[in-house]
Parts: C-alpha cells; structure tokens; sequence
C-alpha cells in the first residue's frame, strides 16, 4: 500500500474535524489487527470510512491483503467487502500520518510475575509518534491500568513531539478548551466486546469514551458514535481504564463465587446449576455467573493483575482481587481431582488411564487459546500419569504457546469406547451430547454441557 497523505483534517479545527466524520472523509488507522482490532476496522469499513489497519506481524497483512481471515468467525467474504470499500492492512507505520484518527488494539498481558507487560503499547506508541501531526486523535483501546493513557501515551507523544513543537492538547478547564487542533487529541476507550456473544452485536454495546480534554472526548465520541450506538463520555482517561476494569473484575469475583460454591455444592448433593438458575429469576439484584474448569482468555485472568499491581504503588492490598485469583485458579487442580475420583468409582486410576478432554478453548465457540484452563488440565493429567488426547473444532494441533507446550492433534470424536473417561471442559455447540455420552465409559462434565440428559455414567463437577 502507498502511504498516502489524504488525511481529511491537516490544519483545521475541531468543527472541520467532525464535519469529516459526518462526510465519511476521515481516515481511521487501526493498529493490532487481532481479535479486537481487526473486527473494530470491519465496522468502521462498513459505515463507509476508509480503514487502515497497522500490524507487526507481516504474515497477518498478507493474508488480509490476499482477501482472506485469520479469525474463524470473520468469513473471507468480509474481509474483501472491506477492501472493495478502501480497507487495507500495512506494516508501514509512515502511512499513519495520512490518518486522522489511530486506534490502538494491541496486547496488554502479564508478565510471568503477574505484572503488567506494557512492551506492545511502548513499541507502538514508539512507532507511531514520528508519524504523528497536528489535528490527529489517538485513542487506546487495550485493557490496562488507570493512569497508562498519561503515562504511556501523553508522555511519549510529548518527548518525540518537543523538537517540532506538537504537543497533546490539553485545555486547563472545559471551558479553556478550544476549537484549535493545534496538537494531537488523545483518548481511551475500552474494548467491551464478548467473543462468542451472539446474542449482543458489537455496535450495540455502548462506547466508554475518556479524553484528556474535551476536544478529544468529543473527536472520539463523534467518531465513534458512527459506529456505535452510545457513547459514554468520562471526565478523564483514568476514569475510563477504570471502568473496563471493574467491568472484568467484577466478572472474575462473581465467578471465583459460583466456583467456590460449586465445589461445597457437590458434596452437600446440590446441583449448584439448579441454584443459579433459579436465583436468576429474581427480578433485581442478581446477576448470574456460572462455574467452570478455570477462567481464560485475554482478560478475565490477566486485567484484574492490572490493577492489582497499580494498587500496590499506593499502598493498597486488593484482597478481592486476590482471593478470585486464587480461587479461580485452582480450578484445573479441582477438575483433575474429580477425574481421579470418577475413575477410581469406575474401577480405574488416573494413572495410565485413557482420557478425552473435549474443547482446548477458553470458552464455548471461539477460536482462541489464551490463557485457557484446558491446557493446565491437560498439563496436570499427564503429569499425574494419564495418557491425554484431545478434540477441538477449533484446534486441529495444539503446539506451544506463552504457557503451554504441548505438540498434540485433535482426536476424531469415534470410538469413544476406547477411553476411561471423556471430560468436558469447553462446551462448543458443536458437539453432540448425547452422542457423546452414549459412547463413552464415563463422563466427566465440569460445563454442566450435559444438564439434559439423564445417565449414570455422567459425573458433573
Ligand atoms: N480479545 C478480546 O476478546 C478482548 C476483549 C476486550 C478487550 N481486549 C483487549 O484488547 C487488546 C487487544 O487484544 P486482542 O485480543 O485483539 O489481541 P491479539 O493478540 O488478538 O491482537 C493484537 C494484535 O496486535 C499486533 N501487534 C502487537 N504489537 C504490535 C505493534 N507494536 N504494532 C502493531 N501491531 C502490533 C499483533 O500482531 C496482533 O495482531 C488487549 O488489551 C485486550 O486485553 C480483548
């Protein structure tokens, strides 16, 4: 691709700016073409605006160039509709001064301590800022602690930004604030999209919107509201990283809950699925989490660390945020520990026994490894003696990964029979229950994927 220089706005004010949006003139760079940035440049395509999508990783920009999707639920077909309306992908970061809005979607995950690995978002703002100018909106999207979007973000515009005198603008008060763009606008806004969730399109949930001044809050609320259906402006970048926090850690609290509760349920003889779902119809007041084998994915284990680390700078001990931790990861020790129970009422042990997990994913129906309690579960078999395999739609192989080595190929779900036990640990729709459970010797089900089917040899834990 030709780096180009079309930006729609060099020079102009505010109003000129959001004129530009309403136009469909404005040029949106997407930086980190992955699970977010990717299907967020799609959307901006579809409501006509001119997308480029940044990435490092050259074979990802092939393979959108060639028309085609890395990402099992984006179809090809999308990917080309896009281009046919002006999408392109580079690995040219000189093309973002063409763009008069950047947003950046790139990883925030955790170092092996647990404390936040900010290296993607300083390489990138890195490899941004000597292409930035006047008049331009960079916006953060990835999940990271409050104070990062100054920290990061403002601070190194500013230092690659002083020797040509392009600082962030910052009015002193709202009202200080003027129409001029005589710098670059700088926001965060936080990624809220559910993979998997078809019940929720993405442009239904609403935009948190938190600039560093008002000219940025608006520039972003005007963009994104094109293609969004809300936008909620906050006072200050802070405020917004903070939002998409809670939002996560109140997802992982409530489910080291139900995990905690599943695991004194069993014993008691209660079906803890039962529970929630006749707590759920309570009108007010509850909201219902389910119990699973772990929690994984991106954000629900990572972004609560986030601000567990941020906590500590000010001497604070977030001792929720810890115990969930805790709790939640314990979970794969739980699972392999009722596998072993279950074989030992079957007549066999863990040890040398044959078993079939079903699903490596971190949830039902997405095409996504991170962080996945599967693996560990897998690990912990094998080293208490079973012999694994696996099945995944998703995965034809499993190989290596941040924290994972495993070199295995997706069984063919036959002959069942051949194994001591099948145990479930992602519940993809895809798969037949009660074929499954016909076949089996023994079922393990840690989803509650089997609820309605009614068999000795299933074992729910
Ligand atoms: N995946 C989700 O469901 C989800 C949901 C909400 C929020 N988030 C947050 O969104 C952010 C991105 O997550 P993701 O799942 O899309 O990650 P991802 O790993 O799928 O994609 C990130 C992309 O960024 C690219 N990249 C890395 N360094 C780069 C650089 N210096 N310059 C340009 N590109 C670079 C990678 O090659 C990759 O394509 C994270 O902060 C995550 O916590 C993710």
């Amino acid at each position: 691709m030709t780096p180009t220089n079309l930006a729609a706005t060099t020079g102009t004010g505010l109003e000129e700016w959001l004129a530009a949006i309403d136009r469909r003139t404005a040029r949106v760079g997407i930086i980190g073409l992955g699970y977010v940035g990717l299907p967020l440049a799609l959307l901006f395509s579809e409501e006509r605006f001119r997308v480029t999508g940044f990435d490092v990783d050259a074979t990802k920009v092939s393979t959108l160039a060639a028309g085609n999707s890395y990402i099992h639920r984006i179809e090809p077909d999308h990917i080309q509709a896009a281009q046919r309306n002006g999408f392109c992908a580079t690995t040219d970061f000189a093309a973002i001064t063409g763009m008069d809005a950047v947003l950046i979607c790139v990883p925030t995950p955790l170092n092996e301590d647990h404390t936040p690995d900010m290296s993607y978002v300083v390489s990138t703002i890195e490899s941004i800022a000597p292409h930035l100018r006047a008049g331009q909106l960079v916006v953060l999207e990835s999940t990271t602690y409050p104070g990062t979007t100054e920290e990061i973000i403002v601070a190194t515009i500013n230092r690659h930004g002083s020797a040509k005198g392009l600082r962030v603008l910052r009015g002193e008060t709202a009202g200080l604030a003027s129409n001029e763009l005589d710098g670059v606008m700088v926001a965060f806004s936080p990624e809220r999209e559910d993979p998997g969730n078809m019940i929720t399109p993405r442009r239904e949930i609403p935009k948190v919107i938190g600039g560093v001044d008002v000219r940025a809050t608006a520039a972003a609320s005007a963009l994104y509201g094109s293609v969004f259906c809300k936008t909620v402006p906050m006072s200050t970048p802070a405020a917004a990283e903070m939002t998409k926090l809670l939002e996560n850690i109140y997802r992982c609290v409530n489910i080291a809950l139900v995990n905690e509760l599943k695991q004194l349920c069993v014993p008691m003889g209660i079906d803890i699925w039962e529970v929630i779902e006749a707590a759920a119809t309570k009108p007010f007041g509850f909201q219902a989490f389910y119990p699973g084998p772990g929690v994984g994915g991106h954000c629900i284990p990572v972004d609560p660390f986030y601000l567990n680390w941020k906590a500590q700078q000010f001497g604070i001990q977030a001792k929720f945020i810890e115990l969930a931790g805790e709790v939640n990861e314990a979970m794969p020790s739980y699972v392999v520990q009722c596998t072993a129970r279950a074989l030992e009422r079957n007549g066999s042990a863990l040890k040398g026994a044959r078993v079939l997990v079903l699903g490596v994913a971190y949830k039902r129906d997405v095409d996504d490894l991170r962080e996945s309690p599967s693996l560990i579960v897998i690990e912990k078999l094998r080293h208490a003696g079973a012999q694994v395999e696996y099945n995944d739609p998703f995965f034809p192989e499993v190989g290596r990964g941040r924290h994972y080595d495993l070199h295995m190929l997706s069984t063919p779900l036959e002959d069942l029979d051949r194994f001591d036990c099948v145990l479930i640990l992602t519940d993809h729709s895809l798969y037949n229950y009660g074929e499954i459970v016909s076949q089996a010797k023994l079922v393990v089900d840690s989803r509650n994927a089997t609820r309605s089917i009614d068999s000795s040899k299933i074992v729910r834990c």
